[in-house]
């Protein structure tokens, strides 16, 4: 199976996943295909993770929500898209405690309508999905493709039943599609409300860092880059009704990921490290907390060649060299001048 991928449609292309898949795919010489970026732009998405990145003969951005119907169809229709990846989601899980709504719109029904869209013309789909689909484990054991979903949090239970959706579009409408389920990633262009970028920019501004519950928690971590070469795998060579697993082989408790953290920032900032130890302040844990994560990823490997390739220390190395050498990126972000940047670059849809 050798899919053309000639004209894609990435959705949430501005996000921290869905720019760096852009990102990768254009610093490849073989890939001589056209991409479509459908984003919102919402507060997670930033039009700048793409600056200087893309070859604009190439590269259309538009301005929409995938939950909107006829913005999707227009857009598939008008570009001929052969292949949606679709990256485009709520995705803080403490947000989704707070507000769910935005979840099943973006998670739930905008999955729904871009699935009509690839039954009415043809194209493949590929969910990007969570390992979170699964549940939480004990200590021990990992997530097998094929093993039941159990979310646990909102934003999980929208994944979850976004793959439902993609599994029965495929059994009854013969929709082409596969899913990937991926651990925790970490690189740049990350949004500092996750766990990793949060505590980096929290430890640079001399700030407390917040460990939910006794930060015994354990998550499995891939370098975001990793991640997009596994996608693009998948998209190239996996049979249409198929889900893969994609993890880093690096289970960390949160409390470890913020001493590699802190080491690292000590190093390059560079601080004093007992002064950034002293700045751990452990909270209130998250309600429904899952303990652990963690996905077989063996299949992936054996059946498709993939194998993450960024080790952990150096990944959040470069990770922090990226954040410190960034600082208007970061005070972006914190403005929401990207906002602006949208109002004046972007008015309208654009072609
Ligand atoms: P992110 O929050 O950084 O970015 C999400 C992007 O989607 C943003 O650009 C946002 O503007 C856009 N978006 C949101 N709702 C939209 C809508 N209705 N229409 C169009 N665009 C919309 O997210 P991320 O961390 O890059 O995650 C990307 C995907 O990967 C998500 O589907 C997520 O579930 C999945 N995932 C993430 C992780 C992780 O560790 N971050 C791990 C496994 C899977
Ligand atoms: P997060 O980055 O939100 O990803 P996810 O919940 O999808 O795994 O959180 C990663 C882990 O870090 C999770 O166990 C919750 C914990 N965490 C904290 O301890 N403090 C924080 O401020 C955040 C954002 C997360």
């Amino acid at each position: 199976m050798t899919r053309p991928l000639s004209r894609l449609l990435v959705t949430g292309g501005c996000g921290f996943i869905g720019s760096a898949f852009i990102r990768r795919l254009f610093g490849r010489e073989d890939f001589t295909g056209s991409v479509v970026n459908l984003d919102l732009l919402t507060y997670a998405g930033n039009p700048a993770n793409l600056d200087g990145a893309v070859d604009p003969e190439r590269y259309t951005f538009v301005h929409g929500d995938i939950a909107d119907a006829a913005c999707v169809s227009d857009v598939m229709t008008s570009h001929n898209i052969d292949t949606v990846v679709n990256f485009a989601a709520e995705t803080h899980v403490d947000r989704s405690i707070h507000g769910p709504g935005a979840f099943l719109r973006s998670n739930y029904e905008g999955t729904f309508v871009l699935l009509q869209a690839c039954r009415e013309s043809g194209a493949h789909f590929h969910q990007i999905s969570t390992d979170e689909v699964f549940g939480s484990l004990g200590d021990d054991g990992a997530f097998a493709e094929g093993d039941p979903f159990a979310p646990n949090s909102p934003y999980a239970a929208t994944k979850a039943g976004a793959d439902h959706l993609v599994r029965a579009w495929h059994h009854t409408y013969g929709v082409s599609v596969t899913v990937s389920h991926c651990s925790n990633n970490y690189g740049p262009c990350q949004f500092p409300e996750k766990l990793i970028p949060l505590m980096l920019l929290n430890a640079l501004g001399g700030k407390p860092l917040p460990v939910y519950g006794d930060g015994g928690n354990v998550r499995d971590w891939l370098h975001v880059d990793d991640h997009g070469d596994a996608v693009l795998a998948i998209l190239r060579g996996a049979d249409a009704g198929t889900s893969w697993n994609i993890g880093g082989r690096c289970e960390r408790t949160n409390l470890q990921v913020l001493g590699a953290l802190l080491d690292a920032v000590a190093e390059q900032a560079p601080r004093d490290r007992d002064a950034l130890e002293s700045l751990i302040t452990f909270v209130a844990d998250r309600p429904g907390h899952d303990w652990r994560y963690a996905v077989d990823c063996s299949r992936i490997e054996a059946e498709l060649g993939w194998a993450p390739q960024v080790e952990f220390s150096e990944g959040l190395k470069s990770t922090v060299r990226w954040y410190l050498e960034h600082p208007e990126w970061v005070e972006g972000v914190r403005s929401g001048v990207y906002r602006q940047w949208l109002e004046r670059n972007y008015t309208q849809r654009s072609e």
